[in-house]
């Protein structure tokens, strides 16, 4: 992590920028670089990131693309392509850099990866989902005839630069949708970090991302998550074992979020899908009691509602079950928590346990909320 990359007496994002790119045969190095950026980074952040590429002499060619959850699709990758296309890029010399969230970050790395049959490209992501999640792995995607990420790649970045200064901006919903994947790995992989977000929900975690006086819990919550994440990322990058325990919250989550998109995020459809297999784990004892409702107060400490109206819809749900065993090469494969901090696989959910799960939430929240 590198706090402030833009700031220009910095000159690591500089020299790392010039220095991935392959010299030409008499030495010289290319210092044209295509940067795509996120239009909302660029009405914040536009001014600083054109001073700072203008103080280190790269002529940088920024390309402003409006990308959010809606426009995780198709065109905007084919946006992209366009502008590599009309930058003209030399991809051995001229590396793409994005600048944005994880919606762009993935349309660019899956674009990248087909232009020219693959065009290195550098992240850096602005959001928390970016930072923890999407700007750690190889995984691109975009949705597809309905499907979340239904299309995309493995394309390993060259690099990825995380700097959790573009979190002060961010609103309070983007930041509870990168801690409900924070929270994902606490509740498979470590109890302290559960406690970390616990003491981030009474702290406010408005104010643990923007105030200094903070800036310290932000960074161990942060430097926590990213450390377990590559834990389990780096020794199964292509996913050949089907047991990922940070599939957990993904199993109900994708039909979920397209079912409500554009009403649901990312973060909290994966925060709902966290509740209801907590209600699963109550049910087979895996949980206790009082377990199981600290899970639920603290996805609602992040502000997010654990009941979405997707959850009355049992068959939509099992649909998910279907879909993840096709993914999953013929098993579920399932997540389950044990306690908190630790997980099991399971293969037997049946429809009797997402009843259990929806019932366990549906007691839990308000009546007016259903
Ligand atoms: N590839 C992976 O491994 C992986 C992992 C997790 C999530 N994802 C994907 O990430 C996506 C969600 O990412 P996201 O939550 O970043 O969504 P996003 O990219 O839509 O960003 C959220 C919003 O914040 C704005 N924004 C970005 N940076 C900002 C900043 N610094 N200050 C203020 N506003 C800012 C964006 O314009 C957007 O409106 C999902 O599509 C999900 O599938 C991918």
């Amino acid at each position: 992590m590198q706090r402030s990359l833009f700031r220009v007496e910095n000159p690591f994002l500089a020299n790392t920028l010039l220095g991935d790119g392959e010299p030409a045969e008499d030495g010289r190095i290319s210092r044209r670089r295509l940067v795509l950026v996120d239009s909302v980074v660029d009405d914040i952040y536009g001014a600083r990131i054109h001073a700072y590429f203008a103080a280190h002499d790269i002529q940088a060619d920024v390309r402003i693309i409006r990308a959010d959850e809606t426009l995780k699709h198709w065109a905007t990758v084919e946006e992209v392509l366009a502008a590599m296309a009309d930058f003209g890029i030399d991809r051995r010399r001229e590396p793409v850099i994005v600048i944005g969230g994880g919606v762009l970050c993935d349309v660019v790395g899956f674009a990248a990866s087909l232009y020219r049959r693959g065009t290195p490209y550098v992240r850096i992501p602005t959001t928390l989902i970016g930072i923890v999640d999407a700007g750690v792995g190889i995984k691109t995607g975009v949705n597809h005839l309905g499907g979340k990420n239904r299309i995309g790649v493995y394309a390993q970045p060259m690099i990825s630069l995380l700097d959790p200064s573009f979190l002060e901006t961010l609103t309070e919903r983007h930041l509870a949708n990168g801690m409900a994947e924070i929270l994902k790995v606490a509740l498979v992989k470590s109890a302290s970090l559960f406690t970390g977000i616990e003491r981030a929900t009474t702290l406010g975690i408005k104010a643990v991302f923007s105030e200094p006086s903070h800036a310290a819990v932000a960074d161990a919550l942060v430097n926590e998550s990213i450390h377990l994440m590559l834990e389990e990322l780096q020794p199964n990058l292509w996913e050949s074992n089907l047991e990922r325990c940070v599939d957990y919250g993904h199993t109900f989550s994708p039909i979920v979020e397209m079912h409500a998109l554009p009403e649901l995020l990312h973060g909290e459809a994966v925060a709902i899908d966290m509740a209801l297999t907590t209600g699963i784990s109550l049910r087979r004892d895996l949980m206790t009691h009082d377990e199981a409702h600290r899970v639920l107060s603290a996805i609602r400490g992040l502000g997010i509602d654990p009941w979405s109206s997707a959850l009355a819809d049992e068959a939509l749900l099992w649909s998910a079950v279907v879909d993840a065993t096709r993914h999953r090469d013929g098993l579920q494969r399932v997540p389950l928590t044990r306690g908190i901090g630790d997980h099991v696989f399971v293969n037997d959910i049946a429809p009797v346990d997402v009843h259990a799960g929806t019932e366990f939430i549906r007691a839990a929240v308000p009546a007016r909320a259903i």
